[in-house]
């Protein structure tokens, strides 16, 4: 209930009974529920206007920023993803859905640079065709909480390049950072991409204002994601993170989780590379990410949403 010590009673009365009609103008939703998540919202939002009494001003803001936030919204912008990333909304709705089971790998937001038809690539591939940045090899295994490796399991695999942009953020559509592959007969993966840079989400928008006047930065900390998916087992979404990036505790959409952050080992340029690549002049990093899928039986979330970004 929220807490109105400047009211008098009276007041409080007629704030309560219009909350009870509100409630009540729910009572009849078929669907159990749909009226479970509108009366809490109902609950949740009268308490939200009561408590820091709300002006007019501000809730005309609330709306015209709602408004801007679907103006600019478009199939390749969707700034309301943004806005509950950026609130901490989708890593909490991740939270609630994903309970850590077991040993199974930790799962974070998807992020809106997900897109389906990215291109296979075979063990040791190099996920990055041609998009700027230090090579990285990414090895590991895929297993299930039984310690039993997954064959064939698929990893879509997505990252920026080291300007900070996704490939779907040039307008020429080139495709880069992105790629799919399988684990082999005995669940080992292995590819190249990027060493992950830090980058900003999208703040050109009303999201990006929001940071601004609230004094938070919109960078997110360096990372890869992944998608791991095989039948039987529960499809995680998740990313690592690298060991000693100094965003790893400001997130601009709190998305890191201890277990993912990994130790990066640069090596110097001219070190023998595990494929064979011969990277003369060039330093490149190496990480190890070995991933635990739940079963599919074991608590926990729905599929991820693919969003074009
Ligand atoms: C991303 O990691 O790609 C991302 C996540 C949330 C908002 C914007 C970008
Ligand atoms: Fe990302």
């Amino acid at each position: 209930m929220a807490t109105t010590p400047a009211v008098s009673s009276r007041q409080r009365q007629v704030e309560e009974d219009l909350v009870r009609i509100v409630l009540a103008s729910f009572d009849d939703t078929p669907d159990p529920r749909l009226k479970e998540l509108m009366q809490a919202l109902v609950r949740y939002l009268h308490d939200f206007i009561r408590e820091v009494r709300l002006t007019e001003a501000e809730w005309q803001h609330t709306i015209d920023f709602l408004t801007a936030a679907g103006h600019i919204t478009t199939d390749h912008r969707q700034e309301f993803v943004l806005l509950s990333d950026a609130l901490g909304a989708s890593m909490q709705t991740m939270n609630v859905n994903h309970e850590a089971t077991a040993c199974a790998t930790e799962a974070t937001v998807v992020g809106p640079f997900f897109v389906e038809g990215s291109p296979e690539i075979p063990t040791g591939g190099d996920m990055a065709a041609g998009a700027p940045g230090e090579p990285w090899w990414v090895e590991g295994t895929v297993t299930d909480t039984d310690g039993n490796p997954v064959a064939g399991a698929r990893l879509e695999v997505w990252e920026a390049d080291e300007k900070g942009l996704y490939d779907v953020q040039y307008a020429d559509g080139h495709l880069a950072g992105r790629a799919h592959l399988y684990t082999d007969s005995t669940g080992r993966y292995a590819f190249w991409g990027l060493t992950p840079t830090p980058y900003p989400i999208p703040h050109d928008g009303p999201v990006g204002r929001l940071l601004d006047k609230t004094a938070r930065s919109p960078l997110r900390a360096s990372h890869l994601h992944f998608m791991a998916t095989a039948p039987g087992l529960r499809t995680l979404v998740t990313h690592i993170f690298v060991e000693g990036d100094h965003l790893l505790g400001a997130d601009a959409v709190f998305g890191v989780k201890d277990s993912l952050v990994k130790r990066f080992e640069r090596q110097p340029a001219g070190t023998p590379t595990p494929e064979g690549r011969y990277l003369a002049d060039q330093t490149w990093t190496r990480v190890r990410f070995d991933i635990v899928l739940a079963k599919a039986s074991q608590a926990g979330g729905g599929e991820p949403r693919a969003i074009h970004a």
